[in-house]
């Protein structure tokens, strides 16, 4: 969704501003622009990337070390160089970013109309800055502060004025907002890597925080101008992990970082060969009443939770469901004080989930978060939160985060099962000894990428996919059709095996391919019948199956097999496979692979 970046100090904005940019793209967006404050207050906006508007500027001098820039992801007005942000006032004396929506922009819209306002493009972000330019009496942070009062949604802004060259002012409310502080210089941007090559000192707003900028301090507001204080927090993170470090592709680095992701999950998690997860720190009584299990995601984050399910059903012997946020929301569903609601998000920031997440507050359940970016919303609004240590992820298709997450939850489950007394000894052991191969079994995984590469270069004219599995082999093949769908654009549909028959069976021809994935012992029989449904309608059938499974050999056309792990681990490392297909393809299609069409990586928008 939008990035924002905001840049004070003694150097040229603009190419500060433009790399920033850069490093949010990530987040996807189809429009750009930036706002500089020199002699003048000049804005330069274009639809598409930021090369176009790179191309764009090349006949323009802006000059100033001031300045805010912003990439658009379309929610109100179509994508093009006039809906495209900063957005002035009617006066162009000042101008706003904004990432969110501005839900009453309407009434606001139809009041300012009615006094004589005069709009241009049709965001809901322009009367942002009309509302600004009503209130301002020369004091950009007093005419901010009023016009907030007004607004409703969600937003997290970028405000200039013409007239201040000594300052900008930025507010958060539901949308990601960072400072970054330097020496003589600060920045605001939506994530941490648009500052990452110039600070490692880093704010993490919260919402109703008011920011006025200057060159040399950050003064932070509460929604009446009363001053507040926020933790400078030094992070460790390396500018490399932020790069494509020598990678075609941010999501194949990503995929090839995922042995180290494994490792890192585990980090501290395992102790003396137990496992333990001390952020949990439930209530033994608490946890002995619980009396039924959620996990609630989107996307990706969504397909873990489907494993989580199966897992915790297992283990904990406890009703589970996995349901994605956007339902949950809006379903009225059965949740008490004896409820545990696991909120698992990447980003922390999607707004589904986020609104999840305090439904289930609200109706008296217990949240645990699963997260990956530090001090993200859902990581403060949860009751327990469980970092799942992944690094940052660039590309819009999650890959090592979804192993993390999953990693995660196996771990916690685990934990949980022990403490309430349903996980033995002998059974832990056998766990943790699993856990601890993790690694290099990826890592012999990702060895054989070419193999995958290969194999898609036999298929790459495929027009239709389904892939299949039972069990915790079926919460896979969800994920494996997500990736396809989301990089390659090829039709794919994930499916439990067993209901092949009823239905997709009819699509089955020799044009289709049928990625059947088997790792769950007890059915990978039932799996291989469902193959040979599939092999008698002429699809064409690559498997995915455990090593030693040799029987697969005789019904697919190909198999991959993944080092034998315990069922209950597998997914952690047979996803990587999936991955690759889906890398691959879209490789060989020639496709934007980072940056898929109309999709971006944290979804703020309803
Ligand atoms: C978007 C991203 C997906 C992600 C989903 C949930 O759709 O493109 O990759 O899985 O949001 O995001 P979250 O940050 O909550 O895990």
């Amino acid at each position: 969704m939008c990035g924002i970046v905001g840049y004070i100090g003694d150097k040229n904005a603009l190419p500060i501003l433009l790399d920033g940019l850069k490093r949010l793209e990530y987040r996807g967006y189809d429009s750009a622009g930036v706002a500089i404050v020199g002699d003048d207050l000049r804005v330069i906006k274009t639809a598409g990337r930021i090369a176009n508007l790179e191309e764009r500027l090349k006949s323009e001098t802006l000059i100033g070390t001031l300045g805010v820039a912003h990439t658009r992801w379309a929610t109100h007005g179509i994508p093009n160089d006039n809906n495209a942000h900063p957005h002035f006032s009617e006066s162009k004396n000042i101008v706003v970013i904004h990432n969110g929506i501005i839900e009453n922009y309407l009434e606001i819209k139809k009041m300012l109309i009615h006094e004589g306002r005069t709009f241009r493009t049709e965001t809901d972000t322009e009367v942002i800055a009309y509302l600004i330019e009503e209130f301002y009496e020369g004091d950009l942070l007093k005419a901010v502060k009023k016009a907030t009062e007004i607004l409703e949604g969600s937003y997290a802004i970028a405000v200039l004025s013409k007239d201040e060259k000594d300052r900008f002012v930025a507010v958060r409310k539901d949308s990601p907002l960072i400072a970054g502080v330097g020496d003589g210089e600060n920045f605001i941007a939506s994530d941490i890597p648009a500052v990452l090559p110039y600070t490692k000192d880093i704010i993490i707003f919260e919402n109703g925080d008011i920011v006025d900028v200057r060159r040399d301090r950050i003064d932070i507001y509460d929604k009446n101008l009363n001053s507040i204080k926020r933790t400078v927090q030094r992070i460790d993170w390396k500018i490399e992990d932020a790069q494509k470090s020598g990678f075609k592709h941010f999501m194949l680095k990503e995929i090839f970082e995922e042995p180290k992701v494994i490792r890192e999950a585990m980090r501290g998690r395992i102790k003396n060969g137990e496992i333990e997860v001390p952020e949990i720190m439930l209530d033994s009584e608490y946890l002995k009443g619980i009396s039924q299990v959620y996990f609630v995601a989107c996307g990706t984050a969504y397909h873990a939770g489907v494993y989580g399910k199966y897992l915790a059903e297992k283990y904990l012997r406890i009703p589970a469901q996995a349901e994605v946020a956007s339902e949950f929301r809006y379903r009225n569903p059965v949740i008490d004080g004896r409820t545990l609601v696991f909120i698992i998000s990447q980003s922390g920031e999607t707004t589904d989930t986020l609104a999840a997440l305090r439904f289930a507050k609200e109706h008296g359940a217990k949240t645990i978060g699963i997260v990956n970016v530090v001090g993200s919303s859902v990581a403060r609004e949860v009751n327990k939160v469980i970092y799942i240590h992944a690094g940052p992820e660039i590309a819009v298709a999650s890959t090592k985060a979804y192993v993390a997450q999953v990693e995660v939850i196996a771990l916690t489950i685990f934990y949980l099962a022990k403490l309430i007394g349903k996980l033995p000894k002998v059974q832990e052991d056998l766990i943790v000894k699993e856990l601890m191969s993790l690694e290099d079994k990826a890592k012999s995984i990702i060895e054989r990428s070419s193999e995958i590469s290969d194999f898609v270069s036999t298929v790459k004219n495929i027009e239709e996919t389904f892939y299949i599995g039972r069990n915790m082999d079926f919460a896979l093949s969800l994920e494996g059709a997500l990736k396809l769908k989301e990089i390659s654009y090829v039709h794919a549909e994930g499916y439990p095996a067993g209901e092949l028959k009823h239905g997709p069976l009819a699509l089955v021809t020799p044009n289709s391919l049928v990625i059947a994935i088997s790792t769950f012992t007890p059915l990978r029989d039932k799996t291989l019948s469902n193959i040979k449904e599939v092999k008698a309608r002429r699809g064409k059938v690559l498997a995915v199956a455990r090593e030693g499974y040799e029987n697969m050999n005789e019904v697919a056309d190909r198999v991959f097999y993944v080092p034998k792990v315990m069922d209950d681990l597998s997914p952690i490392i047979t996803v990587i496979p999936l991955q690759l297909i889906a890398y691959y393809m879209a490789e060989s299609r020639g496709l934007d692979i980072d940056k898929p069409r109309n999709l971006a990586k944290s979804v703020t928008v309803e």
